[in-house]
C-alpha cells in the first residue's frame, strides 16, 4: 500500500466494518447476551474469554487483555499494518480508496515528515562539529574510550558545541521552524524573553535510529560528570520517538541477529559501541529504561534467545527479574549475564577482551532460575518470608499471558520452592480470593477511583462534556490513568464527541487493551440522571484525591514524630497545612459534596 489514506475514507471504513462479522471469519461466535464469545485467536485457551460487543463495535480477551476494534483485529490476526487493515476492509465493503496528493495527507503524518527531517538536519550538524576544530576534546574522549574513527562514523556520533544557540542558529539558516525544533526536543523556550536555546549543550551526541535507519532521538553525554547535571539528556518522546520501542542498534545488528539467533541486551550507548569495538554483532541496548513486550516482540522477530548483561548493581538486577514474565509471554528463552562488580559490560569488555566475556557466558545463568533465586533470597528465611516469597511469585506468573505458560511456570516455580504444585495452586486461588483487580502486564491503573471516572465517560459518551471539561486532570495520580484522561480530553476538543471505536486506535495499543477492558462490562447507570452522576463524580474525584493524599501526610507525619526528625515533620506539617486550605478553597467553590 503506497501512500496515505485520507482520514475521511478511514471512517467511513470504519462505520462500514461490521465488527462481529469480520471477526467470524476468523473466530467462532456465540452470543451471550449483548455480547459475543469465543476462543481467543491470541493465545491457546479452552474455555472462551474473547468478547466482541456489537453495539460499542470492539473486541477485547479477558485472558490475555489484548483488545481494540476492527482495524486492530486485522493487525494482530493478521500481522498487516495499519493501512493494509484499512485497504483490505475497503475492498470487502466495496469503499474506494483515492490515491491522495501532498496537500491531503493529514496533519500529524506533516509534524512527521518535519521531524524527520529536523533530526536529520541535527545529526549532520553535530556530526560536523565533531570532526571539526570544535569537537577536538569530544574526539580525544571518543578515542580514551576506545572507539576507532571507523564505528564514529558508522553511529554517526557527534558533538553538540558548549554555546547556548548553535543549533538553533543552524536550524535557523535551514529556515526550520521553531516549533518544530522544540517538537522535536532540541531546543527549549526561554524562561524569560523570547526565543529558544539548545537543549543539547557541551555533550558527545548519539543519535538512535529507527528500523529504517533514519534518525529519531539522541542521547547526549556530558564529558565528564557534573553535579548539577545528569550524565545523559535525552530527547523526549516525539510522535517518531517512542522509548518503549525503540532498543538501540538494531537496525545495524540486524543481519547478525538473524544469522547468530541470539543477542546481548545491554544497558548504555556505550556499552553496545565498546562490544562492537571488540567484534561483538549482535548486541543491542535499552538505554536506561526498562525492557518492554513491544522491545521482545522486535526480537522476537530474529531470535529465539537473548543474554541480558545489565550493570551488576541493584537496579540492573532488578531490571533482569522484571523481565521475566515479558520473556515466557514472549516464548524468549533469556540468560541473566552478572558481571563482576564495578564492571559494565563496556569496562568488562575493555578490560578483559572479547574472548573472556564470551568464556563468562558458560556463566549466564537461565531467567528463570535467576528471577526465583533473586526472589527467594530478598526475603528472610522464616516461615513468612517464603510465604511472601510466594505470593511474589504467584502475582508475577498472573503477568505472563496464557495458562499453558502459567502452568509450566508453576511446575518450576514449586520444583525450586520445594512445595507440591497443589499447595501453590492452592495459595494462588487464595490470592485471587482477596479481591486483587486483574493486572495488567505494562501499568496498572493505580487507583480504582481513576478507573471509574474513565469508566463512565467510556460507557456513556454523553458524559464526557461534564467530566473532560471539569479541569480534574491534575487529581490523577496514576500515570496511565492520566495518559487516558488525556486522550479523550483531546478528542473531545477536537471533534467535540467522543468516539471510544476511534479512541482505540489511537492511543498506544495497550491503553488501548486496558479501555477495551473497562468497556465490555456495565455500570448499571443505565436510565439514571447522568449529567447529575458526572458531577457527583467529579466531586468525588475530587474529594477522594484530596483524602488520599492527606491520609498519606497523616501518616509520614507520624513516622516522622516517631523517628523525632523535627526538619522533616515541620515540612510535613507545613504541606498538610497547604493542603486543608486548598481543600477548603476547593469546598468553597462549590466543587465538592
Ligand atoms: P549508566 O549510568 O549505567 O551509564 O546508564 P553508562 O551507560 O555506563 O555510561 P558511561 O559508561 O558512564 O558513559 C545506562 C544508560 O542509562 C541512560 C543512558 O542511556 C545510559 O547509557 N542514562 C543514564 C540516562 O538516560 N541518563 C542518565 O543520567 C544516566
Ligand atoms: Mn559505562
Amino acid at each position: 500500500m503506497a501512500g496515505y489514506i485520507p482520514e475521511h475514507k478511514i471512517d467511513e471504513v470504519r462505520n462500514s466494518a461490521n465488527v462481529v462479522e469480520v471477526i467470524s471469519s476468523y473466530v467462532n461466535l456465540k452470543r451471550a447476551g449483548n455480547i459475543y464469545k469465543g476462543l481467543c485467536p491470541f493465545h491457546a485457551e479452552k474455555t472462551p474469554s474473547f468478547t466482541v460487543n456489537p453495539q460499542r463495535r470492539i473486541f477485547h480477551c479477558f485472558g490475555c487483555g489484548v483488545g481494540g476494534n476492527v482495524f486492530r483485529f486485522l493487525m494482530l490476526q493478521k500481522g498487516i499494518s495499519f493501512p493494509e487493515a484499512v485497504a483490505e476492509l475497503a475492498e470487502r465493503y466495496g469503499i474506494e480508496l483515492p490515491r491522495v496528493e501532498a496537500g491531503q495527507i493529514k496533519a500529524q503524518q506533516k509534524t512527521k515528515g518535519g521531524l524527520y527531517k529536523v533530526v536529520a538536519l541535527a545529526q549532520k550538524f553535530f556530526e560536523d562539529e565533531l570532526w571539526s576544530q570544535s569537537g577536538r576534546q569530544a574526539r580525544a574522549y571518543l578515542a580514551g574510550r576506545g572507539l576507532g574513527e571507523d564505528l564514529i562514523r558508522e553511529y554517526h556520533l557527534g558533538w553538540a558545541p558548549a554555546a547556548w544557540d548553535s543549533l538553533r542558529l543552524f536550524l535557523d539558516s535551514k529556515g526550520v521552524p521553531a516549533d518544530l525544533m522544540e517538537t522535536a526536543g532540541l531546543v527549549r523556550p526561554r524562561r524569560e524573553g523570547r526565543g529558544h536555546y539548545d537543549t543539547f549543550r557541551a555533550r558527545v551526541m548519539c543519535p538512535i535510529f529507527d528500523l529504517d535507519g533514519k534518525t529519531v532521538a539522541f542521547g547526549g553525554r556530558l564529558l565528564q560528570e557534573e553535579e548539577q547535571q545528569p550524565k545523559y539528556l535525552n530527547s523526549p518522546e516525539t510522535p517518531i520517538y517512542h522509548k518503549g520501542r525503540i532498543l538501540y542498534g538494531l537496525e545495524r545488528a540486524r543481519e547478525h541477529l538473524r544469522r547468530l539467533r541470539s543477542v546481548f541486551v545491554v544497558e548504555g550507548y556505550f556499552d553496545l559501541l565498546a562490544l562492537k569495538a571488540h567484534g561483538v554483532e549482535n548486541v543491542v541496548a535499552t538505554l536506561g529504561t526498562a525492557l518492554t513486550a513491544a522491545h521482545l516482540r522486535l526480537l522476537k522477530g530474529y531470535v529465539d534467545h537473548a543474554v541480558l548483561m545489565f550493570d551488576p548493581d541493584e537496579a540492573g538486577r532488578s531490571a533482569a527479574a522484571r523481565a521475566l514474565p515479558l520473556f515466557v509471554s514472549a516464548d524468549l528463552e533469556g540468560r541473566v549475564l552478572v558481571l563482576p562488580s564495578g564492571h559494565d559490560p563496556d569496562t568488562f569488555v575493555r578490560a578483559e577482551g572479547r574472548e573472556a566475556l564470551l568464556a563468562s557466558m558458560n556463566k549466564a545463568v537461565g531467567l528463570l532460575d535467576f528471577y526465583l533465586d533473586r526472589t527467594v533470597a530478598r526475603y528472610p528465611d522464616s516461615l513468612a518470608g517464603k510465604s511472601r516469597a510466594v505470593q511474589e511469585i504467584l502475582s508475577m506468573i498472573a503477568d505472563v499471558e496464557g495458562p499453558a505458560r502459567q502452568e509450566l511456570l508453576r511446575k518450576a516455580a514449586a520444583e525450586k520452592l520445594g512445595l507440591s504444585e497443589e499447595s501453590l495452586r492452592l495459595s494462588e486461588r487464595r490470592q485471587e480470593k482477596s479481591g486483587s483487580e486483574p493486572r495488567y502486564l505494562v501499568e496498572q491503573v493505580e487507583a480504582d477511583f481513576e478507573t471509574d471516572v474513565l469508566k463512565l465517560v467510556l460507557l456513556h459518551p454523553e458524559t464526557g462534556r461534564t467530566i473532560l471539561t471539569g479541569e480534574i486532570e491534575s487529581y490523577f495520580e496514576g500515570a496511565a490513568a492520566k495518559r487516558l484522561f488525556l486522550a479523550l480530553a483531546d478528542q473531545f476538543r477536537a471533534q467535540g464527541r467522543i468516539d471510544t471505536e476511534r479512541l482505540v486506535e489511537d492511543i498506544e495499543p495497550e491503553e488501548a487493551d486496558l479501555v477495551t477492558g473497562l468497556m465490555m462490562g456495565e455500570d448499571g447507570l443505565e436510565g439514571e440522571d447522568l449529567s447529575r452522576v458526572a458531577r457527583d463524580y467529579i466531586n468525588r474525584f475530587i474529594s477522594r484525591s484530596y483524602k488520599r493524599k492527606s491520609m498519606e501526610l497523616s501518616k509520614r507525619i507520624k513516622e516522622a514524630q516517631e523517628a523525632a526528625d523535627h526538619a522533616n515533620l515541620n515540612k510535613l506539617l507545613e504541606e498538610k497545612n497547604r493542603l486543608m486550605k486548598e481543600m477548603n478553597r476547593v469546598e468553597l467553590n462549590g466543587r465538592m459534596l
